[in-house]
């Protein structure tokens, strides 16, 4: 067996086949604070325990998001381009609130009726047609459609957005050549910004794009690099993660029959069934900080300047913070996962994501229809997102 200290999660092996867990108990046990080498890098921390992941994700002071916050140094904004993502408090703080009142709970339950019409057309465009890929035809569509008209992006251009984000949020050969294609969709999305931006300028709409346009910090307007770096991370966080938590979903539901049958006999039991596939499905797996000071984690010494990563997905499965966290409960309550984060950073689009879940969920239930998975699912050679490329599945009408 591998020595505990020799386990890689550089090793993107266990990602694609779905068995990660297996690692993760293991550092959870016996390397709770684990050194990691990187071949191209300078290696990196990881917390895996729940209790872990949380001090982490609190303590701006010692843990920044400055320097980044994927595992390698590679890609990210460039051109001068700074996220709320990569800003510590105080400046996190104003900047966040920006966005935050566009996404806040009251503003996108508005968006209820819109999402659920979207949902109503993907289901009768595909019900009875025999086989189709779930991802492509329908996880994919749901989160990039909203996203798209949250920000204000017509809806032609929608499939411009979903090949963007792909090439950004990994290099599986899949999607990517490399680091240059990241690169390359990364300044494609800032072109397409900035001209949707000069329309908005001229004529203002109910959409983020005109609201950040117009917005000001201390009465300045937001910088060139602030701008584009909002318009990046609401498109690749709201389409790529979403997508991820519906399908992985649908599978952890194929793997639990009861649970689809609880479904159906309670539909109102989806809010509390999705907050169940955030913490099953971890659709964000990591995230990285870097310390600022020398720091002790389980008697190892985090030096200044080296990078710590918090696994979210292994703090979901700890059994110090969950009963029998290897079970898949439909009905887990009080369910106080880290799927979305925990802290300053925790997830902006958290409520838009659980609506258009619990909706996608809340009409297959209510209209009787039935979702079989048909065949394996293809998963994201990736440490960061828990992606599903394809997943075929049958709905048919009960
Ligand atoms: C199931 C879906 C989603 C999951 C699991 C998820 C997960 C997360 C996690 C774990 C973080 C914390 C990052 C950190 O601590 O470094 C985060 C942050 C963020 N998410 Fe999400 N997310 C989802 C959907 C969305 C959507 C739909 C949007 C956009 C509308 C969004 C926008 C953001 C933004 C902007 C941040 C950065 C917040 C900040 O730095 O203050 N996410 N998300």
């Amino acid at each position: 067996m591998t020595s505990v200290d020799d386990l890689d999660l550089m090793s993107l092996h266990p990602f694609e086949l779905g068995r990660d867990e297996e690692v993760f108990a293991r550092l959870r046990d016996e390397r709770p604070a684990h050194w990691n080498d990187e071949p191209d890098g300078r290696g990196f921390w990881s917390v895996t325990r729940y209790d872990d992941v949380k001090r982490v994700a609190a303590d701006h002071a010692t843990f920044t998001v400055t320097e980044g916050t994927q595992i390698a140094d590679r890609r990210a904004e460039g051109s001068g381009a700074r996220s709320i993502h990569h800003v510590d408090p105080p400046d996190h703080g104003p900047l966040r609130k920006l966005a935050a009142s566009e996404v806040r709970a009251a503003k996108v339950k508005k968006l209820e009726p819109d999402i659920t019409q979207v949902i109503d057309d993907l289901l009768d465009e595909h019900v009875g047609t025999g086989e189709f890929d779930l991802v492509q035809k329908i996880s994919a569509q749901l989160p990039l459609v909203m996203i798209g008209r949250l920000l204000g992006a017509p809806l032609e251009d929608c499939p411009h957005l979903l090949r963007w984000t792909n090439q950004m949020a990994s290099e599986d050969p899949d999607y990517s050549e490399g680091p240059e294609t990241a690169v390359r969709a990364r300044d494609e999305v800032f072109t397409y910004f900035r001209a949707l931006e000069e329309q908005r300028r001229a004529c203002p709409a109910d959409d983020l794009v005109s609201a950040l346009t117009a917005a000001e910090l201390d009465g300045v307007p937001l910088s060139r690099g602030y701008l584009d770096a909002y318009y990046l991370i609401l498109m690749v966080a709201g389409n790529e993660t979403t997508r991820n938590l519906l399908s992985g979903g649908v599978l952890a539901l194929h793997e639990n029959p009861a649970a689809w049958d609880h479904l159906r006999a309670h539909p109102a039991a989806v809010r509390v069934g999705v907050e169940e596939m955030v913490r099953w499905v971890s659709p964000v797996l990591s995230m990285r900080r870097t310390a600022t000071r020398d720091v002790e984690l389980h008697d190892r010494t985090v030096r200044a300047g080296e990078k710590v990563v918090m696994w979210f997905c292994s703090a979901n499965r700890d059994p110090r913070a969950f009963e029998r966290p290897e079970e898949f409960r439909i009905d887990r309550h009080p369910n106080e996962h880290l799927g979305f984060g925990w802290g300053e950073h925790a997830c902006l689009g958290a409520n838009l994501a659980r609506l258009e879940a619990r909706l996608f969920f809340t009409r297959l239930v209510e209209r009787g229809l039935r979702l079989e998975v048909t065949g394996d699912a293809r998963r994201l050679r990736s440490n960061f997102f828990r992606g599903i490329k394809t997943l075929p599945v049958r709905l048919e009408q009960a």
